[in-house]
């Protein structure tokens, strides 16, 4: 199968890729990879046969599912396939284009397509599906989007989740020694690869080991404040939309290590004071 969707380099263009079934073992490793629960709903783009998604089906009684795919007849079989096999009342199958798959109520996303269309459609994924969905594919990878997970026990099969967008600037606000200190932070995104910067009052410091999983934030930052000292921070909390919520635990290295668990609240900001003027006063 490898050589029949073998990339044709510099002709890299929309192409509809053969159909050929996912080998029964490949599909089960994908169907678990995904880790499915109750409510999910499982997609696959360019269904065939329908087996991904009526695989899926049969293992998770409270998972929906559908697919859709570019060839009618093929449509018609996962149809009757899953009338077959009792299933009708959740699966469905449609004659569609992938690129008009509409992904934004979906939590599974199965494909085992052209190397280049996976990379066509890598945008159309990142805009339109939740945040958190999980995309799992039999064999091909997404360019410089790297994977969260990969099973190499026998053909690969990888796993992305679709990171939640938090490129931009954002500030917070934590009560440390009396008032409360304002944080202003710069974050950088490429896919689940981030990078930030703070500043509160006249120091800035490094996010440390920031990661980013679906809705899911965490990072630590060891900064010396102009009041409180060296204060160690342990962030965690989920991305919703302009707001992140979680909990921050403070480690007060100046005052014998005392600690405290905080809530942490941060809010998207149009502009920031992390570029605000310094001044010459060393402090
Ligand atoms: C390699 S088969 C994979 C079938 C199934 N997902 C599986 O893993 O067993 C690829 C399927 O994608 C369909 N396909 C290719 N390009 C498509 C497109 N642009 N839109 C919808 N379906 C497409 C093909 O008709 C074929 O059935």
């Amino acid at each position: 199968m490898a050589c029949l969707l073998a990339p044709l380099g510099a002709q890299a263009q929309e192409r509809f890729s053969l159909f050929v079934g996912s080998p029964q073992h490949t599909v089960d490793r994908m169907v678990r990879m995904a880790r499915l629960r109750d409510g999910d709903v499982v997609v696959d783009l360019g269904a065939g046969d329908g087996r991904v998604v009526l695989s899926a089906l049969r293992a998770h009684p409270g998972v929906r599912g559908w697919g859709v795919d570019i060839n009618p007849e093929l449509v018609r079989e996962a149809t009757a396939n899953a009338k077959e096999l009792g299933l009708s009342d959740r699966a469905q199958f449609f004659h569609r284009n992938v690129f008009d798959a509409d992904l934004g109520q979906v939590s599974v996303v199965n494909m085992w397509l052209f190397p280049e269309l996976m990379r066509l459609l890598r945008p159309k994924i990142l805009s339109e599906a939740r945040p958190g969905t999980r995309i799992v594919s039999n064999g091909f990878d997404m360019g410089s989007w790297e994977p969260d997970e990969t099973d190499t026990e026998g053909s690969r099969v990888l796993l992305w989740i679709v990171p939640a967008p938090v490129a931009g600037y954002w500030s917070w606000e934590l009560p440390i020694a009396g008032d409360a200190q304002r944080f202003e932070a710069v974050l950088e995104q490429r896919f689940q690869v981030i990078d930030g910067i703070v500043r509160v009052g006249p120091r800035r410091g490094l996010l440390e080991q920031p990661r980013l999983r679906g809705e899911d934030i965490a990072f630590t930052l060891e900064m010396t404040l102009a009041r409180g000292g060296l204060v160690r921070q342990s962030y965690s909390g989920r991305v919703r939309g302009a707001r992140i919520d979680g909990t921050v635990e403070v480690t007060l290295r100046d005052a014998d290590d005392r600690r405290l668990v905080l809530p942490w609240q941060a809010a998207r900001t149009a502009t920031t004071g992390y570029f605000r003027p310094t001044g010459q006063e060393a402090k």
